[in-house]
């Protein structure tokens, strides 16, 4: 499983991208709105220079015209990396269908049901993110989601892969990895603590003391 870190900030991206674990970067409005004073295209194109990845940006246009607009600009920054994120609606089905024939790959999100992906994946979407924590917030199971949605696309042979997305904790993590989703977007905080074990740490400490121990004794 591929693992997108999902945030617009930098130094988070940075943290991540240290550990050897990040293929590329899923942002939405939400989250470049909690980077202010910087512009738009700055972002991007630094997250884009330090990742060397796909990064998928969103675009907030709400007719099929706006938004291939929107994202040919964005694309034009760096065809090779810039993924356009297109939320699912008719006017963005278009709008894929639309970027695709231009080999403009697109991550259609905000996808809530097996029938939107599969629309998604038939217009040309490169990526669909189904939202696991959002549906799980209203009483839904959106792992079982991104399950169904990767049999659909593996079963069809869609040249699409699932992003496990709204991913709030670890455990959303481990299924999306056992429910074979090919990536899943994970904040910074889950992967910190996808990292820790109270077994792995007091493994640590006691080796430590133990080696200090050792070494006081030994010649
Ligand atoms: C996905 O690409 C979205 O940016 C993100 O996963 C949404 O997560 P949230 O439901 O925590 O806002």
């Amino acid at each position: 499983m591929k693992i997108f870190i999902d945030t617009a900030n930098l130094d988070q991206i940075k943290k991540a991208h240290e550990l050897g674990i990040v293929d590329g970067v899923t942002t939405n409005p939400t989250l470049m709105n909690k980077e202010s004073g910087k512009s738009a295209e700055d972002i991007v194109l630094s997250i884009v220079n330090l990742v060397q990845g796909p990064v998928s940006v969103e675009v907030i246009g709400r007719t099929a015209e706006e938004m291939t607009k929107e994202a040919r600009k964005w694309f034009a920054m760096n065809p090779e990396h810039i993924v356009i994120k297109i939320p699912m609606c008719t006017e963005g089905l278009k709008a894929i269908s639309m970027l695709h024939e231009e080999n403009i790959p697109c991550n259609c999100t905000l996808i809530f049901s097996v029938n939107q992906g599969l629309l998604a994946a038939k217009a040309g979407a490169r990526y669909v993110s189904p939202f696991v924590g959002r549906l799980d917030d209203i009483g839904h199971d959106g792992m079982k989601l991104v399950e169904e949605l990767v049999d659909c696309i593996d079963y069809y042979e869609f040249d699409t892969e699932i992003i496990a997305a709204s991913i709030r904790h670890p455990l959303h993590a481990k299924q999306a990895a056992l429910v074979g989703a090919h990536i899943a977007t994970i904040p910074l905080q889950v992967i910190e603590k996808m990292i820790q074990h109270p077994l792995t740490k007091k493994g640590i400490e006691d080796f430590e003391k133990d080696w200090a121990e050792f070494k006081k004794t030994s010649k």
